[in-house]
């Protein structure tokens, strides 16, 4: 007897999903739609981009199935369930739902919800991974913004529970309710917004933690080293704000906060002095031996 979830989670509605973009984001999310028993097309322009997804979904479930984490026939099934191609329409014409998750460039992605929406049935639900665009951005490309929302998953999607659902100016309570009880059934926590911000909850919340720290390492009130151990030991945080722009690279930070500024015209929005100079310096993290701090080879760090 089959054991997928779709035996006894289907309330939403949605068994056919279409993923757009196969890179970090919407590969691991279109196996997460796999793995709970949807038919998914994951769809990407560049066949490199899929040969790559197709070799690291391998990789990391080939990790849980040798850790009895994963059944070898549910991870055959979630397999055969995931078709990859480039061909768009190939996915759209029996899809209740589609996630889109290309690159973060709103022309792109506004060009592709138009595209989408001729494509794809009336009913379907159209829904973006963007970490900053508010859908009502990408509705405003369609004639169906009552069917047009966020679902914002985290870094590795495979893992990570949070998915913040993103209702636009327009989303129907429908729209809402269906996104909601299909990011349950994917076995995902969703976390609903009332109404669409730029960078929605977590990440604010993250940029707000981080803005702080540099403004009080700039301001000469603690060194690097006493701020993240203040995180760690008392706000639980796994990581200080330093150590994980470290690992994420200062480039990005660089890039959220000029795009940030950018949107807002804000100058608080601003990448900071020392932001600034350590990224024209190429000192973005772990990834260049350098960032906030120095690493030595044996892994070890001291403030850079
Ligand atoms: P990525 O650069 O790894 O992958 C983007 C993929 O989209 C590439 O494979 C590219 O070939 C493809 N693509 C570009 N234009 C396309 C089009 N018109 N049609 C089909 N495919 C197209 O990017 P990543 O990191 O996966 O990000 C994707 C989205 O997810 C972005 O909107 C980003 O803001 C969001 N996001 C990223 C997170 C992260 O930690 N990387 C976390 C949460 C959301």
């Amino acid at each position: 007897m089959s054991t997928t979830p779709l035996d006894s989670a289907t309330a939403s509605g949605v068994h056919d999903v279409l993923v757009v973009g196969g890179g970090a984001m919407g590969s691991q999310i279109a196996m997460v739609c796999a793995l709970a028993g949807r038919t998914v097309h994951l769809v990407d322009t560049e066949p490199a981009s899929l040969v790559r997804a197709e070799g690291q979904l391998r990789a990391r479930l080939a990790s849980r199935v040798e850790k009895g984490r994963l059944r070898t026939e549910d991870r055959d099934a979630a397999f055969a369930r995931l078709h990859l191609g480039t061909d768009l329409e190939a996915g759209a014409g029996r899809a209740d739902l589609v996630i889109e998750a290309v690159v973060e460039k709103i022309d792109v992605k506004t060009e592709l919800f138009a595209r989408l929406d001729r494509i794809t049935p009336e009913r379907t639900i159209l829904t973006s991974n963007s970490s900053s665009f508010v859908p009502s951005r990408l509705a405003a490309a369609t004639r169906r913004p009552d069917r047009v929302c966020n679902l914002h998953f985290f870094n590795p999607a495979l893992v990570m529970a949070c998915v913040e659902v993103v209702p636009g100016e327009a989303t129907s309570p429908a729209t809402l309710e269906t996104a909601t009880a299909f990011t349950r059934e994917l076995g995902k926590e969703p976390v609903l917004l009332s109404r669409e911000i730029n960078g929605f909850l977590a990440n604010r919340i993250l940029n707000a933690v981080r803005d702080e720290a540099v403004h009080l390492y700039e301001g000469g009130y603690a060194s690097l080293e006493a701020i993240d151990l203040a995180c760690r030991t008392a706000l639980g945080h796994p990581q200080g704000p330093f150590e994980l722009q470290d690992l994420t690279g200062l480039d990005i930070a660089w890039f959220t906060k000029t795009a940030r500024y950018a949107e807002t015209g804000d100058p608080a929005d601003l990448p900071s002095t020392s932001l600034d100079a350590r990224v024209a310096a190429g000192h973005l993290g772990r990834k260049t031996g350098r960032g906030w701090y120095q690493y030595a080879a044996d892994g070890t760090k001291q403030p850079a």
